[in-house]
Order: C-alpha cells, then sequence, then structure tokens
C-alpha cells in the first residue's frame, strides 16, 4: 500500500509524476469544496505536500489525524502551523540553501534595477521618450551602504554579492553574529539611517510583522532605497505606499507582497518602484532543487530514516 499524500497545490510536472508514482495523491489543489474534501480524503493522509505559500493550518491537520510529515516547498515556513504541527507529533521539513544563490541574486538584481533604472529605462526606450530627451540620470552602489535585516544563510550571500559592487554591509537581527565582518546594529531604526539601501531577508510570520514600518522607513530616507525578497508581512504596506507617494522614501524593489497576488494599486504607477510576483527562487534549477528535496524528505520517512531538513 502506497502512503496517502494530501498534494495541496500544484507543483512542477516532474514533482508531480514522481508523488504520483511513489504515493496515492488526493488533490486537494483541485477540489470544488476543499472542506468536504478534507472530510473525505483526511482520514487517509499520512503525508502532506505543499509550498512556502500555501502551508498548512490547523483545521488541514485536525482532518489529518494519521498525519506523520508536512513536506513544504520553500524555505520560509510561515504559512505552516508549526507549534500546532509539534504538539500533534506531526514532522515538518523545508527546502534550505538549495534557493541561496538565486534569491540573492533576485536581491542585487532589484538593488541594481532601481538604483541604475533598468526597467524605468526600458519602459524611456520603448515609450519613444529616448527621442525627446535624454533620461534623467540614475544612482551609483558603489560606495554605498547596504543594510541587511535577517544575516542569514541568503543574507550572507547578499552580503558578498553586494561587496563585489562596492557596497559597505551593516545588518541587524535578534543577536551578534561575532564571526561576520559586517557592523551589527541592536536597533533596526539606526541601522535604516546608517544605510542608503535595506535589504529585507528575515523569516515572515508573528514575530517580524510590520517590522519594518513608518520609523524604519523615515530613518531610511528620501534618497533610501528598500528591497523586500523576504515576506510582505515583515514591511508595513500601507506605510511603505505612504512614504513613496510622499517621497519620504527614494525607491523600493519588492518580491513579495502582503495578500499575494495582490499588490496595492498605487504601487502600479510608480516609476521609482520596481515589482516582481514572488520570483525568488523561481529559475528552472533552483526549482528543481527545492522539488528533489522535498521528495527527499517524503521519501527519508516514508523508509523510516531521518528527514534531511527537518524544521527544528
Ligand atoms: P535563515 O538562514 O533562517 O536567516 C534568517 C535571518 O533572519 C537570520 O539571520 C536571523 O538572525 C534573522 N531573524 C530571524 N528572526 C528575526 C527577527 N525577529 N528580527 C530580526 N531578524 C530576525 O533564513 P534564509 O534561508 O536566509 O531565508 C530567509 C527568508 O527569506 C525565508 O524565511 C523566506 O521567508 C524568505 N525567502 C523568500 C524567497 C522569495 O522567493 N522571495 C525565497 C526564499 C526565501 P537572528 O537569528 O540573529 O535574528
Ligand atoms: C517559493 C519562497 O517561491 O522558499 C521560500 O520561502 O518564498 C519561495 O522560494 C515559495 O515557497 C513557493 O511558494
Amino acid at each position: 500500500m502506497k502512503p496517502e499524500i494530501l498534494l495541496v497545490c500544484q507543483m512542477n510536472p516532474h514533482v508531480m509524476a514522481t508523488l504520483e508514482r511513489d504515493y496515492e495523491v488526493r488533490h486537494y489543489w483541485q477540489a470544488d469544496d476543499p472542506e468536504a474534501f478534507l472530510r473525505e480524503v483526511g482520514p487517509g493522509i499520512r503525508g502532506i505536500a505543499t509550498s512556502g505559500h500555501h502551508g498548512a493550518g490547523a483545521a488541514m491537520m485536525a482532518a489529518c489525524p494519521k498525519l506523520e510529515i508536512i513536506s513544504s516547498y520553500g524555505v520560509g515556513y510561515d504559512a505552516v502551523d508549526v507549534p500546532e504541527a509539534r504538539t500533534r507529533g506531526v514532522l515538518v521539513t523545508n527546502t534550505p540553501d538549495v534557493l541561496n544563490e538565486d534569491v540573492s541574486n533576485l536581491a542585487i538584481a532589484l538593488l541594481l534595477d532601481v538604483t541604475r533604472r533598468v526597467s524605468a529605462g526600458d519602459r524611456y526606450v520603448r515609450g519613444g521618450k529616448w527621442h525627446e530627451a535624454d533620461m534623467p540620470l540614475a544612482r551609483s552602489l558603489h560606495g554605498k551602504t547596504l543594510g541587511v535585516l535577517g544575516l542569514g544563510r541568503i543574507g550572507k550571500l547578499i552580503a558578498r554579492k553586494a561587496e563585489v559592487f562596492g557596497c559597505e554591509v551593516a545588518y541587524h537581527g535578534r543577536r551578534q553574529q561575532e564571526d561576520q565582518p559586517y557592523r551589527f546594529f541592536a536597533s533596526l531604526v539606526e541601522l535604516a539611517a546608517a544605510s542608503d539601501f535595506l535589504v529585507v531577508i528575515c523569516p515572515g510570520g508573528q514575530e517580524t510583522e510590520k517590522l519594518v514600518g513608518r520609523a524604519v522607513l523615515d530613518a531610511l530616507g528620501p534618497e533610501g532605497i528598500l528591497v523586500n525578497v523576504a515576506r510582505g508581512s515583515v514591511v508595513d504596506e500601507p506605510a511603505l505606499v505612504a512614504a513613496l507617494e510622499e517621497g519620504r522614501l527614494g525607491g523600493a524593489g519588492l518580491d513579495v507582497f502582503v495578500a499575494e497576488p495582490q499588490v496595492p494599486e498605487a504601487l502600479l504607477a510608480m516609476e521609482q518602484v520596481v515589482l516582481q510576483p514572488h520570483r525568488g527562487s523561481a529559475t528552472v534549477e533552483t526549482r528543481h532543487a527545492m522539488g528533489e528535496l522535498m521528495l527527499d524528505n517524503l521519501k527519508a520517512h516514508f523508509e523510516g530514516r531521518a528527514v534531511l531538513t527537518p524544521v527544528t
């Protein structure tokens, strides 16, 4: 008997095909009435395959009394109710490290795009404006200070890559990391005040909700640039929109939003803002590696071995 798996969302074809081969897959994402579907299939479910976006909540776990493991596709697990899983003795796994390079690259790409106005320049040429006048000058990365909120696996790579572009790096987290060469700020507002650019790359969830609010944005200032590749929840979105509208913040590069795929209407018209549809890990190579790790965690568990990347 193959273990029964609840597949919460559609995944890449390789992952879907492997799941179909090795498990009895119950396609939650195709259900017209998800609650009724859970009542019907929940009693047999032993594993949940989900994504960092879709997660798994308490009600879903309650509907699956034989649940043993939640294997999530993504490193961020703020959408999984981890305390509830712990209470129920359910393992949770994620996909750390395999996406560090591509997510850090997108952070740098957004930083370069907002400062050098790459997307704006593209619109300028396509819109025929070059014939009328030269585009206004952009800003240089070189010699500037980059503040990193969350100097973790991805944050450290962003820091190293920013150094190559001539940035000085400083950071904020809950604690100083003695083995890191960068200046630590115990206060996020003080980090923002000392930075030209602030890159957000800490986890989402209650603990970091709206950590970047008006005080941080004002400290970053009218020439400052915010890049968010973490979670929309970490930034106070209305405060960000207001700061950009009022010129209290210079620009922003945003990959993540509070209510994805919805993006605040006001941002769509702003030339100083670059928007991405949550694409940090979205390359063929990285998404393949994430899928493999998600599958390997399930396989290890159902073969009675230790999972590779448990959420501790
Ligand atoms: P990580 O290695 O766990 O690093 C997280 C960092 O955040 C740590 O340095 C931690 O430092 C800091 N941090 C945690 N809680 C904090 C708090 N309350 N206040 C301030 N700093 C805090 O995680 P990672 O692998 O680099 O991933 C980071 C996040 O990026 C993920 O959780 C995910 O949400 C997001 N992400 C987004 C994309 C995308 O597609 N846009 C892709 C991958 C990941 P301390 O412990 O010292 O506080
Ligand atoms: C994924 C992410 O796009 O890993 C994460 O935390 O945000 C991204 O890599 C996401 O998990 C898939 O929904």
